[in-house]
């Protein structure tokens, strides 16, 4: 039997990763969502992002939907802050923690964030000043950790160099975004045994897009490598705009379901939490993505 770690933290990414590829939907029906998220347990959630409203409109809300929901001392809320700029306004919007983002491929680093990874790693220095003096925490992503839609394969050395960039920065957790969906566990396991070397698991989240559908099942191989933080999207919300053909995060319902047949905590609500997923997604006009919550409808409605 693997050794698997005894509780898992899920960082609820659903209404900024999520939200920021569906089609617009009103900031009243963002803040119900978070609201929900919290009601159903979770206790890390991404609620939105503080970049240029050009690149990315539908995050424009962000200040809104954070200032909107009903706050509670023990839900941590992160936001993206690509630059000093963005880290400013999420200081000023009380967010916890903010969440700094790269890549391991200079093509996608290029059109996600209109700079070099080393231009990156600059423009995060000011950032990471700005959260030390206000004592909140910064979490850092490495985007195309296998794989990337402009560069294609990607090698774990090109992935251990810039988390290593970012843990030096004062980051106290790495995120390892594979933001097309291309991994398979092998990968996985080859990336993880390279990091594990240097890192320790502490530090290391998941971040698995489900495009082909194989985001479980990396993340039961890293659950048996000891990485106990996962990150996950409600109903599977969501992309990558700079990804094309990136689908949604793994969702959260199917990492729960997981996690409790696994004898894991996490301390989630499932059946909540599968309901504020079909209340969004009624708002967006889609069907969840996620099967345990199409199974648990199911079962409601009958
Ligand atoms: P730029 O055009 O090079 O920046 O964009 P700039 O400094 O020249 O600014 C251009 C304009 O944006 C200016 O406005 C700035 O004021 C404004 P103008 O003078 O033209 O009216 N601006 C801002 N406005 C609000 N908030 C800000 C901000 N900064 C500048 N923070 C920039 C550079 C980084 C801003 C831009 O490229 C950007 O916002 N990119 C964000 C892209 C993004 O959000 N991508 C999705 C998230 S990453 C992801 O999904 C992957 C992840 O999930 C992990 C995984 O799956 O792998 C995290
Ligand atoms: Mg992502």
């Amino acid at each position: 039997m693997a050794d698997y770690p005894a509780r898992v933290k899920i960082v609820e990414v659903g209404a900024r990763d999520g939200l920021q590829n569906e089609v617009s939907v009103a900031t009243e029906a963002k803040i119900a969502l978070v609201n929900a998220l919290k009601d159903a347990g979770l206790k890390h959630i991404e609620a939105g992002a503080f970049v240029s409203p050009k690149w990315v409109p539908q995050m424009a809300d962000s200040a809104a939907v954070i200032q909107g929901f009903t706050r509670s001392d023990d839900v941590e809320i992160s936001a993206l802050t690509p630059n000093l700029k963005g880290a400013e306004l999420a200081l000023e919007n009380q967010v916890d923690e903010f969440a700094i983002f790269t890549a391991a491929s200079e093509a996608f680093t290029q059109k996600n964030i209109n700079c070099t990874i080393e231009q990156s790693i600059e423009r995060f220095r000011p950032v990471v000043d700005l959260a030390q003096k206000n004592n909140i925490k910064v979490r850092g992503y490495v985007s195309c950790v296998v794989g990337c839609p402009y560069q294609g394969a990607v090698q774990p050395e090109q992935v251990l160099a810039v988390c290593k960039q970012l843990l030096s920065l004062g980051c106290y957790e790495i995120s390892l975004g594979d933001t097309i969906g291309v991994g398979t566990p092998k990968k996985v396991q080859q990336l993880l045994t390279l990091l594990l070397q240097h890192i320790p698991a502490d530090k290391l989240a998941v971040h698995f897009h489900d495009t082909y559908g194989q985001a479980l099942t990396n993340i039961h191989t890293a659950l048996q490598m000891g990485i106990a933080t996962v990150d996950s999207a409600v109903a599977g919300l969501g992309g990558c705009p700079y990804a094309k053909g990136a689908s949604g995060n793994v969702a959260t319902e199917d990492v729960v379901y997981l996690l409790q047949g696994l004898g894991i905590e996490c301390g989630i609500d499932l059946e909540r939490l599968a309901k504020a997923g079909w209340t969004i997604c009624d708002a967006l006009g889609k069907t969840p993505s996620s099967k345990v919550s199409l199974a648990l409808k199911q079962t409601c409605q009958s």
